[in-house]
């Protein structure tokens, strides 16, 4: 039996859909009722918290690999010990964390509360796989989509740096290769995806595939901590996202490598096949009413 967890959040529910028909027994962790309703057919749902230990030694019996994620939130360094412990404790064979790229030296932001974690992992002495994905291109709908949809424009402090965005059904396909252990145990992979991107680029693609001018807008860091306190993002998740900015502006997400390519056994998904597939995200909201 696998554990995905997270599997409410935008890795997890698609690792679960990868887990799904490839492997036998797949159990999948949701934190609310409404979301364990929503378990597509195929997985056996449980509900569990990592700040409940009771919970997670239900979610854990019988278990032999599990993959572990969490939210990008202050609490994740102690959430995801909880897990690992709780892993540790009901005897589980390997685990997959899904840390992100910098954790190996980039000493802010959430690369370094994921080191935390892989560090903490190492000491379990379990077998385990980590895995640390670049900045993923589900991000571009995310962050860029709203402002160009209303203004034919992105507003982001990040120059012409550039960064190797990687389609999030990519890293599924790694993370479930990996839970079966065999030669990724003990292996730490660093996934980038195809082509390293500057937002000039990035607003010259959707422009194309939108049909319509869309510009990219470097703003100082300063407005750009404005905005999103305006938008009442919280002040920890606005320092975070700026200093993760500052490891791209120092050119440590623009590295592309055959490694994710490798390990899919395909071509990783591009920039313009995923636009391609979600163009109308990008459409003006009058102009496609
Ligand atoms: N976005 C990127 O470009 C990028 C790049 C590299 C690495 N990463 C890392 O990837 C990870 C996952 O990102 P994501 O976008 O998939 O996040 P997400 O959509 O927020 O999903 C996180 C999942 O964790 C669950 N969770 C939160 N608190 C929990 C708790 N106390 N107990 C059990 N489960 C809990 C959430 O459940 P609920 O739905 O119930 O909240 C959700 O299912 C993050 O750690 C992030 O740092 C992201």
């Amino acid at each position: 039996m696998i554990l995905i967890t997270g599997a409410s959040g935008s890795v997890g529910k698609t690792v679960l859909q990868e887990a799904i028909g490839k492997e036998s027994k797949v159990r999948a962790m949701y934190r609310s009722r409404e979301e364990a309703a929503k378990a597509p057919s195929g997985c056996e749902p449980v509900l569990a918290d990592y700040s409940d230990k009771q919970s997670l030694r239900k979610a854990l019996d019988g278990v032999t690999s599990v993959y572990v994620v969490c939210s990008p939130i202050p609490q994740l360094v102690e959430l995801e010990n909880n897990a690992l412990n709780a892993c540790k404790e009901s005897g589980v064979k390997h685990v997959v964390l899904n840390s992100a790229l910098g954790a190996g030296d980039y000493p802010k932001s959430f690369p370094s509360w994921h080191r935390k974690v892989e560090d903490k992992l190492k000491e379990t002495r379990m077998s385990y796989t980590i895995l640390r994905p670049n900045g993923f291109l589900q991000n571009i709908v995310t962050y860029n989509a709203p402002s160009i949809r209303a203004q034919g424009a992105f507003y982001v402090a990040m120059g012409d740096a550039k960064v190797s965005y990687l389609d999030v059904g990519d890293i599924a396909v790694v993370a479930v290769k990996v839970l079966k252990g065999g030669t990724h145990a003990g292996k730490t992979y660093e996934l980038n995806g195809p082509e390293a991107l500057s937002n000039q680029e990035l607003a010259k693609r959707i422009s194309v595939v939108t049909g319509r001018t869309v510009n990219y807008v470097d703003i100082p860091e300063s407005a750009q901590r404005e905005a999103m306190l305006g938008l009442g993002m919280p002040e920890w998740q606005v320092t975070a996202l700026l200093e993760l900015q500052q490891f791209y502006k120092q050119g440590g997400g623009a590295k592309t490598d055959g490694l994710l390519q490798a390990l899919i056994e395909r071509a990783p998904v591009t920039l313009d096949q995923y636009l391609a597939a979600n163009a109308r995200e990008f459409r003006d909201q009058a102009a496609s009413a």
